[in-house]
């Protein structure tokens, strides 16, 4: 298959969003094949601790019976430990990585971005509006920086806090703000370069790297989020619109 999206000299970014889960679409990318990965994954750790009521995941069900808002990525430390060497293997050098945790995942997983990346900083998300919770109601969510190898931000003005509203009964559950992914990318990559997600979701992560100028890998395990993906990024490839924000 291979990331032929690098090398096509013309300007126009290029785009794919695979139905895929993360680890073999990852796995069938070439070593330092990606210059930028963005990425906000499906951790259960946070649904078995959110169990609310009944049991269920807080939240808008999809069909009928269908218990879950999408399949999570199984999260446990080994899995994810093969994700990051993934990711890290695939990453360009001197080149940045974005990942994004809830609190809990943050505590249980977070470290093991240090074993294979140069961790450089935790962004908080402030998603302005209240949301989900018995405690403290949660209104962050948290983003961790690292680099493969070095390489500085593309500026210096930019703050480690993002007040950035959450997006509320979006096309998709948990549909994150493209302007969340653009604060990522605006430090990270130039045009020309492939930014990938391999938890792609509805596609905003691949909306703010063709806003950038960029091409787009990106992969989500869920039939639907990949059609939503694809039809987004065909839109606004076509009419320069995002179809799911204004
Ligand atoms: C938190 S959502 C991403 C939302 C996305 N950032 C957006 O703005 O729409 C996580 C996504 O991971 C997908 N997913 C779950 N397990 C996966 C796996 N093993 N491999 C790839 N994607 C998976 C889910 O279908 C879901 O779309």
């Amino acid at each position: 298959m291979g990331l032929a999206v690098h090398d096509v000299p013309d300007a126009t970014p290029l785009w794919r969003v695979e139905r895929s889960d993360c680890l073999d679409f990852l796995g069938a990318l070439e070593d330092g094949s990606v210059d930028c990965i963005v990425t906000d994954p499906a951790y259960s750790g946070m649904n078995q601790h959110m169990q609310f009521g009944r049991g269920r995941i807080v939240g808008r069900y999809g069909e009928p019976g269908n218990s879950r808002w999408f399949q999570e990525f199984h999260d446990d430390p080994a899995t994810f430990s093969r994700f990051l060497e993934e990711c890290h293997r695939v990453l360009r050098p001197d080149r940045h990585i974005y990942v994004m945790f809830d609190s809990f995942s943050l505590l249980s997983l977070g470290a093991l971005m240090r074993e294979r990346f140069n961790v450089k900083g935790v962004i908080v998300w402030d998603k302005v509006n209240i949301g989900m919770g018995h405690y403290f109601r949660r209104s962050h969510e948290l983003v961790v920086f690292a680099c493969k190898g070095r390489r500085r931000l593309n500026r210096r003005d930019l703050a480690d806090v993002w007040r950035i509203k959450r997006i509320h009964r979006g096309a998709y559950p948990t549909q994150k703000p493209v302007e969340l992914f653009a604060r990522m990318l605006v430090g990270s990559v130039e045009p020309g370069m492939v930014v990938c997600d391999p938890f792609a979701g509805s596609g905003s992560s691949a909306i703010a790297a063709l806003a950038a100028g960029c091409s787009f890998a990106g992969a989500d395990i869920s039939a639907d989020a990949v059609a939503l993906a694809r039809a987004r990024c065909s839109a606004y490839t076509t009419t320069g619109r995002d179809p799911l924000e204004a």
